[in-house]
Formats: structure tokens, C-alpha cells, sequence
């Protein structure tokens, strides 16, 4: 292999690993042989897997210097580790992949000349270009791709709607035009190219290369419900002009799922049990913020999720929270109803946003004690 530029280009390779020990070393491997006319750096960024990835890597570390490893413990996902080890590389060009086989270290180094040749800030590898080849995506998965890919060519720039895939975890980018947006991507999520494509709002220029994309070497993969969740919420957050924090609009849709939770339990209560709607109706507004609870716990606040007897404790708090703001609700519509407007539309929608604010507020701070 030739360089094709006389300038002696420094890459570094991110490589995010969870759980990857017998994928590693051989992806490694490979790097170095392709990439053995550049001056190369693997940087792998671990979350303190179990699996004895961190002792392997250093073991191979010691014995080439060129590979760096981050170690993190009590911080975890995805697109922070991504963030991590893009802010981290101290080559001129850095590339992310996988690390467990699913792409290949060889459409790397094309995505790497193609952005040297053409001069590119961000060079995608595409799973769904036509020349490209999914052979380790499940039938869902694909699907759940494309409808991705979709809602994301619409949120976002007009500049960016030739991307085919927003999803992708594989792109070489020149740090010098990308650095800037790496520092202020929002890495609550699994999406890291999308949300580097929102944070520059069409300033970056990208263009594709087809992948390959391989089946999983050994292992699983780590993608779950709560990823799908925080790219809704991703997306919404871009509708919205980012003005919002992700975690309010999450919690917002969480307290829209209680509205529905709580008419269907009212119904559900008075036709099976008899009950008047009196009665139904304590029975209904506590499953609906304990269903509320459950969810935000899993989603919302999953970095800050409560287990155990922790669990239990921070139900009654978010019932105490929760109760509080039923008799405020009462008294501030009718304030507004009175003071400012007489419209009864205008007055609800004002006493339902300030028991948001404080139900998000005060949760936020006494149950899941984030800030
Ligand atoms: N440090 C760290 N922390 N690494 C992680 C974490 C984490 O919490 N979760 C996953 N990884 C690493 C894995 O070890 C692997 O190297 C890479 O990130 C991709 O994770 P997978 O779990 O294998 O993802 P996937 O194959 O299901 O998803 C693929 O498609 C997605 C879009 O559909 C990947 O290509 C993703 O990068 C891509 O976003
Ligand atoms: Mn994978």
C-alpha cells in the first residue's frame, strides 16, 4: 500500500469496547497490518467489562506502545465512550469502529483515504449505500434502521439529507474541522453520528463509502429498549430546537404514558370491581404515578436507576413529590382563572406546566438526586 499524500498523516482508531475480550486482539492485529504505512494509535475505550478485556488489552499494550487504553468505571455508554476516545486521539485523522468483527478494519482504511483524497471533514461507511452489504443485521434491526434513518434525514439539516445512514457506528473524521462538535455532542445516547450531525447544523462536509457489515465475531450485542428510547428522545430534542434537556422531554412523554395509564385503570377498576368513580379514582391517579415511577426509573433517570429497598423509598418520595402539586393545580388555575385570564383552556395548560416544572424539578433533586 502507497501513501497517497507526502504529508506523513498520524490516525488514530477509536475502538469502543464493553465485553469484547475475544474480539479484540485480532481486530488490533489487522489495524496494524493495513494501516503499517501510517503512523498509527489504537485507542480503546473500555467501560470496566467484566470479561477481562482491560487485562488482555494491557498485556498487548505493553507490548506496542501504539495501542492507548482508557479505562472507565462509573461512567458508562456508548456515545460517552465514543466522545471519550475522539476527544482523546492525537492523530490528525480518527477513524471509530467496532470492535466486535462487524466492520471491517479494510472499509476503514478506504473511509480514511477517500477523506484524505477528496479532503473531507467526515467520511461515513454506509450499511445501506446500494453497493453496501448487511450481512450481520437481523431483518428488525434493518428495518428499524431505515425508519431511523428516515426520522433523522428530516430533523435534521437539509445539507446532511444525502447521508444513508445516520446510524453508523464507523466514520474517519478530520479532527482540525470536526473537534469543535465532538466537544459539545450531548452523549446521553447510543447515536453519536447523529447527534455530531445536529451539533454542527450542516457545517461539516460528509460524504459516505458502502461497508460491509459483518456478523458479530463472538458475543452480543449491547443495543437495547432504553437505546431506541433516548434516540426518540434525541430526535424530538433537535425538533425542539435543543431548547429542552433531554431528560424533561423524556419525562414529559413518560407523564403523557400516566394520562393513559390512569383513564384505562379508572375504566378498567369501575366496569370489573363496581367501583363509583370516587372510588376508582385514588386507586387510578396512584397507579399512574407509580407506572410513571417505574418508567422514569428505567428510562429517564437509568444512569441514576434505584434498586432494591432503594426502590421502594424513592416510590413514596416520588408520591410525596407527585402529591403536592394535585392541590397547587387546583389552587394555581383557579388564580389564573381569575387574575389573568378567564379562558379555561388558557388556565389548565397553565396550572399542568408549573406541576410539570416541579413534579420534573423536585423528582430530579429529592428521588434520583440529579441536579
Ligand atoms: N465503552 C463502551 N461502552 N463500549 C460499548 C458500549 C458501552 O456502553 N456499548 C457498546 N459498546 C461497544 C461494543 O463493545 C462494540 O465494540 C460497539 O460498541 C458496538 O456495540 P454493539 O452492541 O455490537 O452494537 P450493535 O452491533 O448492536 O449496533 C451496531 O449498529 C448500530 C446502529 O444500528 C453498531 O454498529 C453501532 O455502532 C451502531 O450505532
Ligand atoms: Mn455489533
Amino acid at each position: 500500500m502507497k501513501k497517497i499524500d507526502s504529508n506523513n498523516h498520524r490516525v488514530s482508531i477509536v475502538l469502543p469496547t464493553y465485553k469484547e475480550r475475544e474480539n479484540i486482539s485480532s481486530i488490533v492485529q489487522e489495524l496494524f497490518e493495513l494501516f503499517k504505512s501510517y503512523e498509527l494509535e489504537i485507542l480503546i475505550v473500555d467501560d470496566d467489562s467484566n470479561d477481562g478485556t482491560f487485562e488482555l488489552v494491557k498485556k498487548i499494550s505493553f507490548e506496542d506502545s501504539r495501542i492507548r487504553i482508557i479505562r472507565r468505571v462509573g461512567r458508562s455508554g456508548l456515545a460517552s465512550a465514543i466522545k471519550e476516545g475522539l476527544l482523546s486521539a492525537t492523530g490528525d485523522y480518527v477513524a471509530l469502529m467496532d470492535a466486535d468483527g462487524q466492520h471491517r478494519p479494510v472499509d476503514v482504511l478506504n473511509a480514511f483515504l477517500h477523506a484524505l483524497r477528496n479532503k473531507t471533514d467526515l467520511v461515513v461507511g454506509s450499511r445501506f449505500l446500494k453497493s453496501a452489504d448487511i450481512k450481520g443485521l437481523s431483518q428488525r434491526r434493518t428495518g428499524g434502521s431505515s425508519l431511523a434513518n428516515v426520522l433523522s434525514r428530516c430533523s435534521l439539516r437539509k445539507k446532511y439529507s444525502h447521508i444513508t445512514d445516520y446510524m453508523s457506528g464507523c466514520f474517519v473524521a478530520n479532527l482540525d474541522a470536526c473537534l469543535a462538535f465532538i466537544y459539545k455532542v450531548d452523549v446521553n445516547g447510543f447515536k453519536f453520528l447523529y447527534e455530531l450531525l445536529a451539533v454542527s447544523r450542516g457545517k461539516l462536509s460528509v460524504e459516505e463509502i458502502p461497508l460491509t457489515f459483518e456478523p458479530r465475531l463472538h458475543g452480543e450485542s449491547k443495543l437495547d429498549l432504553s437505546i431506541v428510547w433516548d434516540f426518540l428522545i434525541s430526535l424530538l430534542h433537535t425538533a425542539t430546537c435543543r431548547i429542552l434537556p433531554r431528560r424533561a422531554i423524556s419525562f414529559a412523554i413518560v407523564g403523557l404514558s400516566g394520562v393513559l395509564v390512569q383513564l384505562l385503570t379508572t375504566s378498567f377498576v369501575m366496569n370489573i370491581f363496581a367501583f363509583t368513580f370516587k372510588e376508582a379514582l385514588p386507586i387510578s391517579v396512584i397507579t399512574a404515578a407509580t407506572s410513571n415511577y417505574l418508567i422514569n426509573n428505567k428510562l429517564t433517570f437509568r444512569s441514576k436507576r434505584l434498586t432494591g429497598v432503594l426502590l421502594i423509598k424513592g416510590l413514596l418520595k416520588f408520591l410525596l413529590v407527585a402529591s403536592f402539586p394535585v392541590v397547587a393545580n387546583i389552587g394555581l388555575a383557579t388564580a389564573f382563572y381569575n387574575m389573568v385570564s378567564d379562558n379555561e383552556l388558557l388556565a389548565q395548560i397553565a396550572g399542568i406546566s408549573i406541576v410539570f416544572i416541579w413534579n420534573y424539578v423536585a423528582s430530579s433533586r429529592f428521588v434520583w438526586n440529579t441536579p
